[in-house]
C-alpha cells in the first residue's frame, strides 16, 4: 500500500534545524538558501505549487524503507526523486503547448532499479566515470579499486552511490521545494581511502530549473568525482531516439579516448571533427562518421572541456533543444567537463516506465564533472580531496519551450 503525505511547513521546519546541527557536526556551513521563513508559503499558491508529496518506494533487502519525494514548485514543473541512489525518477516539464511530459529514462518501481541497469538517473560516485585498470596511486600508496567495467573501474565500482541508501530531508525557499540527501562512506568503501561525508541537494525552482550540488568532506586524502546520470529525451522517455534533438557543447576541446574508453591525455580541439558542436546541430548529423574516436565509443562518450582553467565559476556547458515539441534544456555548472554519452549501450534490455522499452540511443546523458581518470593524470584539473577541504559543485538543468 502506498503512504502518501504533504510535509506540513511545521514539519519540514523541524527538520531543518535537525539539519543544521547535522552540518555542524560535519563543520559545513549551513546553506543560506534554507531559510525557515519560506516555509510559509503554501497556502497562498495554487493546489499543488510548492508540493513536496512523500510516497513509500519499496524496502530493500536488507529491510531499509525507501521513499519516493514529489517535488513540484509549480503546476510547470515536477521532479521525483527517490533516495535509494538519489535517482531522479522523474522529470515532468511542458512541451510548446503546454502538454506536460516525463523527459528522463527509468522505472516505475524500486526493484528495477535494484536490478541491473546503466545508472538511470542516480548519483554517481565516489568517481564519476573510468579511472584506468581500477588502480591510482596517491601520496606514494596504491590503490586497487573493483575493476568492473574490464579492465577498468567504472563509476565508484559494484556498490557505489548509485546503490546508497541515502538520509533525506525535504527543503523549502521562496522560490523552490528541495531536498537533501546525505550519505557517509566509510574509509575503505570500493577500496577508496577515507571515511567521506557526502551531501547532495536537489532543488527544483518556479523558473523551471533543477539545481543541484554536491559536497563532500574526508578524513584522510582521497579522490572524490560526483555527477548525476540522468538520461534524457527531450520528446518524452517514452518517444524514440535522440538523434533528432539538435545541441551546442560549449567546449573548444574534448578529451580523445583509447579503445578501453580512458583518455589518451590529450585535449583535441573540436574543430574539424564529428565532435565539433560549438553552432547548434542534430546529434545523429555525424554520429556513424567513420571516425576512430566514434568507434570507440560506438558513438559519443567523451569528454567535453567547458573550462580549460577549471575556474570553478558556474558557466553554460551545453544547450539540447528537441524541434517537434520545442523543450529545450540548457546546462550550467561549475566542473571543467561534461561527459557527452549518447545513449550507446542501451539496448532494449531495459523495461522502463510504463513498460516503454529503451532501445539503442533512445536518451542521451549530459554528466558534468571532472575528467575521467585523473587519478593518474597530474595535468588534469585535480580530484583530490584533503582533510580540512570542503569539495563542492554545482549544477543546474535549466528547463524552457521556444
Ligand atoms: C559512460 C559510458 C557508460 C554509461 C553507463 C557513461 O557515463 O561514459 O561509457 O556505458 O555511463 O554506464
Amino acid at each position: 500500500m502506498k503512504q502518501r503525505c504533504i510535509l506540513h511547513p511545521w514539519v519540514l521546519s523541524g527538520l531543518m534545524v535537525t539539519t543544521s546541527f547535522f552540518l555542524m557536526g560535519l563543520g559545513w556551513a549551513q546553506n543560506n538558501d534554507t531559510t525557515m521563513a519560506a516555509s510559509k508559503i503554501t497556502s497562498e499558491r495554487k493546489a499543488n505549487a510548492m508540493d513536496i508529496i512523500k510516497d513509500s518506494f519499496g524496502i530493500t533487502s536488507e529491510g531499509e524503507a525507501i521513499t519516493l519525494y514529489t517535488l513540484s514548485p509549480s503546476s510547470e514543473f515536477k521532479v521525483a526523486i527517490t533516495n535509494y541512489g538519489g535517482i531522479i525518477v522523474s522529470i515532468i516539464t511542458p512541451d510548446r503547448d503546454g502538454t506536460m511530459t516525463d523527459i528522463v529514462l527509468g522505472f516505475d518501481d524500486l526493484e528495477s532499479y535494484i536490478g541491473k541497469h546503466p545508472y538511470f538517473g542516480a548519483v554517481v560516485g565516489r568517481y564519476g566515470n573510468r579511472i584506468a585498470n581500477g588502480k591510482f596511486t596517491l601520496d606514494n600508496k596504491e590503490y586497487t579499486l573493483a575493476q568492473n567495467n574490464s579492465p577498468n573501474h567504472l563509476h565508484g565500482g559494484v556498490h557505489g552511490f548509485d546503490k546508497a541508501v541515502w538520509q533525506a530531508e525535504p527543503l523549502r525557499r521562496a522560490d523552490a521545494v528541495g531536498l537533501k540527501l546525505t550519505h557517509t562512506s566509510p574509509d575503505g568503501n570500493e577500496g577508496y581511502p577515507g571515511t567521506l561525508q557526502c551531501e547532495v541537494i536537489y532543488w527544483v525552482t518556479q523558473s523551471n530549473t533543477l539545481e543541484i550540488s554536491y559536497k563532500a568532506v574526508t578524513d584522510a586524502p582521497t579522490h572524490v568525482n560526483l555527477t548525476n546520470h540522468s538520461y534524457f529525451n527531450l520528446a518524452g522517455h517514452d518517444s524514440r531516439t535522440i538523434l533528432d534533438h539538435e545541441m551546442t557543447l560549449y567546449a573548444e576541446y574534448f578529451l580523445p579516448i583509447d579503445d578501453t574508453s580512458i583518455p589518451t591525455g590529450l585535449l583535441q580541439p573540436v574543430a574539424n571533427t564529428p565532435m565539433d558542436f560549438r553552432k547548434s546541430r542534430m546529434i545523429g548529423d555525424r554520429i556513424e562518421d567513420e571516425d576512430e574516436q566514434l568507434l570507440y565509443g560506438i558513438g559519443y562518450d567523451h569528454t567535453f572541456v567547458i573550462d580549460p582553467e577549471n575556474k570553478k565559476e558556474l558557466r553554460q556547458a551545453a544547450q539540447v533543444y528537441e524541434p517537434i515539441h520545442g523543450r529545450v534544456m540548457d546546462v550550467w555548472t561549475t566542473e571543467p567537463g561534461v561527459q557527452f554519452y549518447s545513449g550507446n549501450f542501451l539496448d532494449s534490455t531495459n523495461i522502463g516506465k510504463g513498460g516503454m522499452v529503451y532501445k539503442h540511443r533512445y536518451g542521451f546523458c549530459l554528466e558534468t564533472q571532472h575528467f575521467p581518470d585523473t587519478p593518474n593524470h597530474t595535468d588534469f584539473p585535480s580530484t583530490v580531496l584533503r582533510p580540512g577541504e570542503i569539495y563542492q559543485t554545482r549544477t543546474e538543468y535549466r528547463f524552457s519551450t521556444k
